[in-house]
């Protein structure tokens, strides 16, 4: 990729895609475009892609945008999951055949589509390898079509498509909604109320399930470094290797909100599964220097950027 290139975000405005944008920014990129609904862009319309490609024809393309959300807007929401997720992508590969069939394209899986049981790191050739987890069906089926339509459309149209897998990521312009947010969004907003409001800290389950959370800024280095040097058509992931278990995150939010008020745990509500670690030996062999970091500082930097405030 040349600094002048044509770069296109498509989801440029969410935690992903502002992350991808800041960082090509940072690496000195000059020419990145960000098509939102805002300005009257829509992946659902695919004239609007084609309208889009036909007048940019941009030379990479990031596809992170996509209805995202935790386990509650998953599984209240499966159809909208389904059918939002799918069209964008086959509109999107359907639209790139035509109007930008030179164009390199990553697309965004996520390593929460992966079946429901898994041998522990969970690698790439867990894709597809089992019954799915119920409560985001829709969600994993569209991401599992999409990452298949880059593979099919790299075969049959010779279109350069790659996909990445990233595990579930935290980080600036993050959902903190309680009801629609992932796990670190919500934690990060309830001790937020906590500290400003004095509301009760309450979490679900017994704490002990362990899970992996990835600062938005190191999986969009991830994503660049794939864009520049990554050309197959088998999916990556990228995570950081390690996990914590939901108290061990806890403790850590303590500490850093320096809060000393009391926590409950609601135990009548369900752990989900008790583990869930990315393998990234592959990310590592192609990019040996990726080394996200850790959750301590980035929650640091989450709170300074987004709740303006160090604690
Ligand atoms: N968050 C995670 O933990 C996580 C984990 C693994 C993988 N991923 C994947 O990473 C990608 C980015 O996730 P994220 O958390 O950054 O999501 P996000 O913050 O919710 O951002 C979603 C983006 O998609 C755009 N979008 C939604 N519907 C659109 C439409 N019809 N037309 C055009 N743009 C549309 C939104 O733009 P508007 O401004 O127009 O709303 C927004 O920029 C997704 O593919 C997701 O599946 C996320």
């Amino acid at each position: 990729m040349q600094k002048d290139n044509k770069i296109t975000v498509f989801g440029g405005t969410g935690m992903l895609g502002g992350a991808i944008t800041r960082q090509l920014s940072r690496n000195g990129y000059k020419n990145i475009s960000t098509p939102s609904r805002a300005n009257g862009f829509d992946l659902l319309n695919k004239s609007k892609i084609d309208e889009y490609l036909k007048a940019e024809k941009p030379e990479y393309i990031f596809m992170v945008a996509g209805l995202v959300g935790g386990i509650q807007a998953n599984n209240s929401r499966q159809a909208d999951f389904l059918y939002q997720n799918t069209l964008m992508i086959l509109y999107l590969l359907e639209s790139m055949k035509q109007f930008a069939p030179g164009a390199k394209l990553l697309y965004t899986g996520s390593t929460c589509i992966y079946p429901k049981e898994n041998p522990q790191p969970i690698s790439e050739n867990r894709f597809m390898a089992g019954p799915l987890e119920e409560t985001n069906k829709g969600y994993a089926v569209a991401k599992g079509t999409g990452i298949i339509a880059c593979q099919l459309y790299r075969n049959q149209y010779g279109l350069n498509t790659i996909a990445a897998m990233p595990t579930n990521l935290y980080g600036p312009g993050d959902n903190y909604d309680l009801d629609s947010g992932h796990f670190i969004g919500a934690m990060i907003k309830k001790f937020h109320n906590a500290k400003t409001k004095g509301t009760e800290l309450v979490f679900w389950g017994s704490g002990k399930p362990r899970r992996e959370a990835l600062y938005s800024e190191d999986c969009a280095d991830a994503c660049i470094y794939l864009m520049e040097n990554y050309n197959s058509s088998e999916i990556i992931n990228i995570g950081t290797g390690y996990d914590h278990s939901i108290k061990e995150y806890i403790e850590i939010a303590k500490k850093v909100f320096d809060y000393d008020g009391s926590i409950s745990w609601d135990t009548t509500k369900p752990d989900g599964m008790f583990e869930k670690r990315t393998d990234i030996t592959k990310l590592k062999s192609i990019m040996p220097d990726f080394s996200p970091r850790h959750f301590e500082e980035g929650l640091k930097e989450v709170l300074n950027i987004d709740f303006n405030s160090a604690y």
